[in-house]
């Protein structure tokens, strides 16, 4: 497909539809929505319910959505995320349009942003009879009146539908109460997921009564802790995920839920519940043991006692979240690394992590340690190279992403080894890694001698010849370590510092890499490595020596791409979008803010070949004219989100003033 440009050549017409569905079946989803736009047999295959089984479709409110829905109605199955609902004249019909034609086939429902009546999701619930996912979140307008569900009649309409919901998202509901909690609940025996994240819940006093919350009838007013641990004994042969993130949960609160009789958590979010303590998670974890996945980012006092109790109580984990939990030290993380079930740790911004008990742990006391897939060690600036060089040693085979944006003393050295022994990755994040430079990226030794074919710009880096590519330099050489070494030694990484290895084109499946404020990275390496069929999103920002080069070599070589930034590159032009723009059609997201040498003539070029694009920040361009801009906004039918503040030169700090 690498040079296909659709037109004039015939898609072998005599194919039998099971063979195009087949092949299309080996397609990434956004190839296959690519494929079913070449001629109207493949886009018949495309339809095939194999391909329909999970799709979600996703719009704005408006007339013209009567007609997709009405077209929906041929799915058997059909998810639905309809934002911008008002309680006026569109969200009526367009509800009672779902309900006629998807009534028994939508299996997933969520209004977000929308403000819609009681008597409208009223005429929609009880239609809904193979609805397992509702999502109500934030839709404050439901419950302000407090009189949501309060007829009897309309009560059993909805139970009678919704008896098999499992999944119920009431997350960011202000005006709550234990009593619409009870009647939306009562409706809905089976759930297996609750979320209440940043709700108003009542733990220990009711402010309105002044009393204890435990001893007052259901209120009006408020969801009181009581009532919730009502519904967890109620249902807690079906639950297994709940989510009370963001709200003032207290320990106290934390253990009458945990000890709720025959209750047995799988998942359990608490994510920036402030007011958890080291003793909370210890009994936690004692009574519910089952959990696989926590996360306990953002609560703020934890330290590593919480991290032991976990290692110690929770022996099938396998998801954890520690972000933002600054307090908590290397301590009790080698004992949970060598939890063996463990596929993702998120340590984002653990200030005082090094990656010492990481990588103890991980070596695992003779068995195997965690055979991780995900690791966040966002900001983590102690993590330095011998912990990355012995992480991607000792996870080759498992690690699927990696963030080490800002591990701001990670330098080429890390970059080699991720190439070399991280060949699954996906995910790959090294913004502000201001160390690295082209040498890493491109899998090679720096020289410090001054050889004939390579000449040195004064400080611009390496400039590397032609010849270098047919050396054929980004073939990974034969490494010391076939086997998955015992113990990675400092010797180890002195050996490995004296020889080259593979260049970052051997991550040949990644989708998303993020290269941003890497100030050392020129043209040099862009133009040889980024070339990833598969890659999705891409953040060059802040690079202050690419050029057009790159932009052009990285289109052509990534024809994937839905998401681009290049904000603050000043490097990049009119000249460089003009001939990368035909290749990138599928963009979606193209942030180009602070681009000085792009005019209103890139504008015009985004119109004609990028017309996907959903957002577009051109903020600070201070050669692109606000007229265009707003012209740009009339003929581009998807954009939603459009930055253009400061544009043609306008003086941000005048305006601010
Ligand atoms: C369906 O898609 C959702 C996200 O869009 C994903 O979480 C889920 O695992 C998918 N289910 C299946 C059966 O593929
Ligand atoms: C609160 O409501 C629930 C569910 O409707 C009911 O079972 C319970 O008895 C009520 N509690 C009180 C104190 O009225
Ligand atoms: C990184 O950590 C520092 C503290 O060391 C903090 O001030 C900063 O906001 C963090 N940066 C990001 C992007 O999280
Ligand atoms: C990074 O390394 C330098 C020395 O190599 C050191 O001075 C600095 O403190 C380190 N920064 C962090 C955040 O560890
Ligand atoms: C981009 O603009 C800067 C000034 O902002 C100028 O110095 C530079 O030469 C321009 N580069 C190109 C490629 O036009």
């Amino acid at each position: 497909m690498e040079e296909w440009d659709g037109g004039d050549i015939e898609p072998t017409p005599e194919l039998p539809l099971e063979i195009i569905i087949y092949i299309l079946s080996f397609l990434h989803t956004s190839d296959r929505k690519e494929a079913a736009l070449v001629c109207s047999r493949w886009y018949t295959a495309s339809q095939d319910l194999q391909f329909q089984r999970n799709v979600t479709f996703c719009f704005p409110a408006s007339a013209s959505s009567l007609e997709l829905i009405r077209n929906l109605g041929r799915k058997q199955r059909c998810r639905l995320i309809i934002s911008q609902l008002d309680g006026f004249s569109m969200s009526r019909p367009l509800l009672q349009e779902v309900g006629i034609c998807l009534g028994s086939k939508l299996e997933s429902l969520a209004l977000p942003g929308s403000s819609i009546t009681e008597a409208s999701l009223l005429a929609l619930l009880p239609r809904l009879t193979a609805l397992r996912r509702l999502d109500l979140r934030g839709l404050d307008s439901l419950f302000m009146s407090g009189a949501f569900l309060s007829r009897e009649e309309h009560r059993k309409q909805v139970k009678s539908a919704l008896s098999g919901l499992e999944e119920l998202d009431l997350s960011d509901l202000r005006y709550l109460s234990d009593l619409t909690f009870n009647r939306l609940t009562g409706c809905t025996p089976h759930l297996r997921r609750l979320s209440l994240a940043g709700c108003h819940i009542a733990f220990e006093f009711d402010p309105y009564r002044g009393c204890p919350a435990g001893s007052v009838e259901n209120s009006s007013a408020l969801l009181s802790l009581r009532n919730l641990r009502r519904l967890l004994t109620e249902q807690k042969s079906t639950l297994v995920a709940v989510d009370l993130s963001r709200t003032s949960i207290s320990p106290e609160s934390l253990r009458t839920i945990s000890q709720v009789q025959g209750l047995v958590l799988e998942e359990l979010c608490l994510q920036g519940c402030k007011e958890l303590t080291d003793y909370s998670v210890e009994v936690l974890v004692k009574h519910q043991p089952a959990l696989q996945r926590l996360d306990i980012s953002a609560c703020t006092e934890l330290t590593s006692r919480s991290v032991e109790a976990v290692a110690r109580g929770l022996r099938t984990l396998t998801h954890l979240s520690l972000s933002r939990d600054w307090r908590i030290t290397e301590k009790g993380l080698a004992d949970l690394l060598s939890l063996p079930t463990l596929k993702s740790v998120d340590l984002s911004e653990c200030l005082h992590v090094s990656g010492t008990e990481i990588v103890k742990g991980l070596k695992g006391s003779g068995a195997a340690g965690a055979q991780l897939e995900c690791l966040n060690l966002k900001n983590c600036t102690y993590i330095r190279d011998f912990a990355v060089f012995s992480v991607t040693q000792l996870l080759g085979d498992s690690l699927r992403e990696l963030d080490l944006t800002l591990c701001v003393n990670v330098t080429d050295l890390s970059v080699r080894s991720i190439a070399t022994y991280l060949q699954r990755l996906v995910v790959l994040r090294l913004g502000w890694c201001k160390e690295i430079t082209d040498w890493g990226l491109l899998g090679m030794v720096e020289t410090t001698i001054c050889e004939p074919d390579q000449e040195m710009q004064a400080d611009k880096g390496p400039r590397f010849t032609g010849t270098f590519g047919i050396m054929g330099f980004f073939k990974p050489p034969r490494l010391p370590f076939d086997e998955r070494p015992k113990l990675v030694t400092q010797d180890d990484l002195e050996q490995f510092k004296e020889q080259a290895g593979a260049s970052l084109l051997a991550l040949s499946r990644l989708q998303e890499l993020d290269l941003s404020a890497c100030p050392k990275i020129t043209d040099s390496s862009v133009t040889q490595v980024v070339r990833y069929p598969d890659l999705q999103r891409l953040s060059l920002s802040m690079l202050p020596e690419i050029s057009d080069a790159s932009l052009v070599s990285v289109a052509r070589h990534c024809r994937s791409l839905t998401s681009l930034a290049l904000s603050y590159c000043p490097g990049i032009s009119d000249r460089g979008l003009a001939q990368a723009a035909p290749y990138l059609h599928r963009l979606q997201h193209l942030h180009l803010s602070c681009c000085d040498n792009i005019t209103d003539r890139s504008l015009s070029l985004l119109v004609q070949h990028c017309s996907r694009l959903r957002t577009l920040d051109i903020s600070r361009c201070s050669k692109i004219s606000a007229t265009s801009a707003d012209l740009l906004q009339s003929q581009l039918p998807f954009l939603e989100n459009m930055h253009c503040q400061f544009i043609g030169g306008a003086d941000p700090t005048a305006a601010a003033l």
